[in-house]
């Protein structure tokens, strides 16, 4: 059975300024063990998504129509106290710019100790020896429990904050840009402790992320998400390599992977629609140079590839391999 399947997700946040429709439609499925990277430009409803699936939206937040289930169970059917049951026990989030969030004036144990107590029932002799586990765990001196967030660098601040989400063992990580404000070689560091952390605990993970070499570098499965809506998803190597929606195109060709110099990197022109009143037809049609007039008018839905290994939703998919060719030389 599936571990995690999302089916026709809408989300919309409502707002002094109108109705955001953050998520249409979006559906994709993870594997037990699998790391499913989820990508896209800023405002595409990566967060939304993430928040959506652990329960922890805003205020202003509704679903709309749609499905999460959670081996088979859907999620949006449970009262507050059965949904509390399942977060951090059997899947935990790390939420965007969790390293920052940390109480400045409180010792990193007290913070951890907390979390446990709210989250757990171990008694407090198990609880602390709990926290020097999970120091060990994500490669923290446990000596070092007791120090203010301070005195701690941004790296070990994000592991810290990976700690308190595996606190409860959970099966499934959800972790919301967890390198994004790290320098290049602390990222490396986080990424190699993701890999080795599910390698050991055998967790399942998704990695929100809007840098595609970010996803190359530790994912097996990728989800393309562009203005509320999943375009293309399937293997890593299989669509970084042969993506089948111009979009996927433009973002393989606007991040630096191990093959690619710097200045052959290409911006996608053009920015993405408002999601309050999101273009009819084709969300991308806008900034993509393949754009037809059906494209305008008829949107196109996530279809499966013959082999089923890939699903995208583009109108031109069959003409993929040609329109590749052309992405590098084409404009809108
Ligand atoms: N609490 C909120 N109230 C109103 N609109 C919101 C709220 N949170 C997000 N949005 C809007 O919903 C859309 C999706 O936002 P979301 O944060 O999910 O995007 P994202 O892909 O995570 O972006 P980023 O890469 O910048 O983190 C955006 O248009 C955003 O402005
Ligand atoms: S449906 Fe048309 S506009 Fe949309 S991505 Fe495909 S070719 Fe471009
Ligand atoms: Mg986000």
């Amino acid at each position: 059975m599936e571990l995690l399947q999302v089916q026709d997700l809408a989300l919309d946040y409502r707002s002094h300024r109108g109705t955001v429709h953050a998520l249409d439609g979006v559906s994709l499925s993870m594997a037990p063990g699998e790391m499913l990277g989820l990508v896209g430009e800023s405002g595409c409803g990566k967060t939304s998504l993430a928040r959506a699936l652990t329960g922890v939206l805003p205020a202003n937040a509704r679903i709309t129509r749609g499905q999460i289930l959670w081996q088979g169970r859907d999620l949006l059917t449970l009262s507050d106290a059965e949904h509390r049951q399942l977060r951090w026990r059997e899947f935990a989030f790390v939420p965007q710019s969790a390293m920052n969030a940390l109480n400045p004036v409180q010792r990193v144990s007290t913070q951890l100790m907390e979390v446990l107590r709210e989250r757990s029932t171990l008694k407090p002799a198990q609880a602390s020896e709990r926290l020097g586990e999970l120091f060990d765990q994500v490669g923290i001196d446990r000596k070092r429990l007791p120090d203010y967030p301070h005195q701690f660098s941004g790296g070990m601040r994000q592991r810290i904050s990976i700690a308190m989400a595996l606190a409860l063992q959970p099966q499934l990580l959800i972790a919301d840009e967890p390198v994004t404000a790290l320098d290049v070689i602390v990222q490396r560091q986080i990424l190699d402790l993701i890999v080795e952390l599910r390698q050991r605990l055998g967790l399942s993970m998704i990695m929100v992320t809007h840098d595609v070499s970010v996803v190359a570098y530790v994912c097996d499965s990728v989800v393309v998400m562009y203005a509320g809506q999943v375009v293309e998803q399937g293997p890593v190597a299989e669509v970084l390599d042969k993506p089948l929606h111009p979009y996927t195109m433009g973002l393989t060709r606007a991040f630096p992977d191990l093959h690619q110099e710097i200045h052959t990197l290409q911006p996608i022109e053009g920015s993405p629609p408002d999601l309050r009143s999101p273009p009819v037809g084709c969300r991308f049609a806008p900034r993509c140079p393949f754009a037809t007039d059906d494209c305008r008018r008829q949107s196109p839905g996530l279809v499966p590839t013959a082999d089923a290994r890939r699903q995208v939703a583009c109108l031109r998919a069959a003409e993929a391999d040609v329109l590749r060719a052309q992405w590098s030389t084409a404009s809108p």
